[in-house]
């Protein structure tokens, strides 16, 4: 009898047929809660899962999959899911490092790219036929300018190998210092990665220890005429003190895929402010990343449940203690 897992992610024709050959599909739609959606009978022969990083992964839904051997997130971040309780429980965590690190990228130095040079406002401008009154207001080179990486993982290192094609002059504050880092960025003190930046780029993790870890008293080292850019987790900035920094002038502007709460209502402060360019966590949504992304996902919770070591995994703790 095949194992049966919970899809409740995106899965391409192609991916289902391949995991249908080797498992019994339950389709969960994307966000809904399996232990809502689910017959108890049908809750407790589930080994396996794959889902996005709406399903709250927590001890409540643990509990309702007694059987489960393997979430496999289609995602890097694993901020859904409780990983003591998963790992208490003997469940496997998976995830999506590395397949996406260039997209993330490429959005973290597009959102830089619209803050200095005032690119959205440019094409307003264009439209709304100011030009024909005036020239656009000077904005701000990047070049010679420093960027700073909170965060020094995949995705930063992707960013600061980017940013030495801008000529920027790379920092870094990481928990450990990066071997892997050297030649491309320098290790600095937190409180100075804050104060030296131009532009400062968030690139860790969200967790108990990191949420709101950016907040007033970050914020207010920082230049007024530096940019802050968010394209890891909404919550490791204290938004509300972000808004006050950008309304005040202390810091010159924000670029954010990532937000506390989203999707961001319109009604939010955020949408208010001239300074802040936005965008709808899109940081790995492109055709080839996503498949990308989705494809490991699937590949590791096929090979959780055929006894191969999957490619990735958060807690191979359980995975180790399992052979
Ligand atoms: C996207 O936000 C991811 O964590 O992959
Ligand atoms: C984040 O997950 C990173 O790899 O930097």
């Amino acid at each position: 009898q095949k194992p049966k897992v919970i899809v409740s992610a995106p899965l391409p024709a192609d991916l289902r047929e391949r995991l249908a050959a080797r498992c019994e599909i339950v389709d969960v739609p994307t966000g809904q809660n399996p232990a809502e959606t689910l017959p108890a009978e049908l809750r407790s022969q589930i080994a396996g899962m794959v889902c996005t990083m709406r399903t709250k992964v927590d001890q409540a839904l643990l509990d309702a999959l007694p059987a489960l051997q393997v979430s496999s997130n289609f995602a890097v971040g694993f901020d859904n899911v409780d990983l003591a309780a998963a790992t208490r429980r003997k469940v496997l965590i998976c995830n999506t490092p590395g397949v996406l690190d260039g997209a993330v990228a490429d959005v973290t130095i597009g959102l830089m790219l619209c803050l200095a040079r005032n690119l959205v406002a440019g094409d307003a401008f264009v439209r709304s036929g100011a030009w024909t009154k005036g020239a656009f207001p000077l904005t701000h080179d990047i070049r010679g300018k420093t960027l700073g990486l909170l965060g020094m993982g995949r995705i930063g290192r992707v960013v600061a190998r980017a940013a030495q094609a801008f000529d920027m002059k790379v920092v870094y504050h990481n928990r450990r210092q990066d071997p892997q880092a050297e030649g491309l960025a320098t290790y600095v003190e937190r409180d100075e990665l804050f104060r030296v930046s131009d532009v400062l780029s968030v690139h860790i993790p969200l967790s108990a220890e990191t949420r709101h870890s950016v907040g007033k008293r970050e914020l207010g080292l920082m230049k007024p005429s530096a940019y802050l850019i968010n394209t890891a987790r909404g919550p490791v900035i204290d938004e509300a003190a972000l808004v006050e920094a950008l309304r005040a002038g202390t810091i010159a502007g924000a670029g954010l895929d990532v937000m506390e709460q989203e999707p961001l209502p319109p009604t939010s402060p955020l949408c208010e402010l001239p300074n802040v360019v936005l965008q709808a966590h899109v940081g790995s949504a492109t055709h080839e990343t996503r498949r990308a992304m989705i494809d490991l996902a699937v590949a590791n919770l096929m090979d959780a449940l055929g006894n191969q070591t999957p490619r990735a995994m958060v807690n191979p703790e359980v995975w180790q203690a399992r052979a």
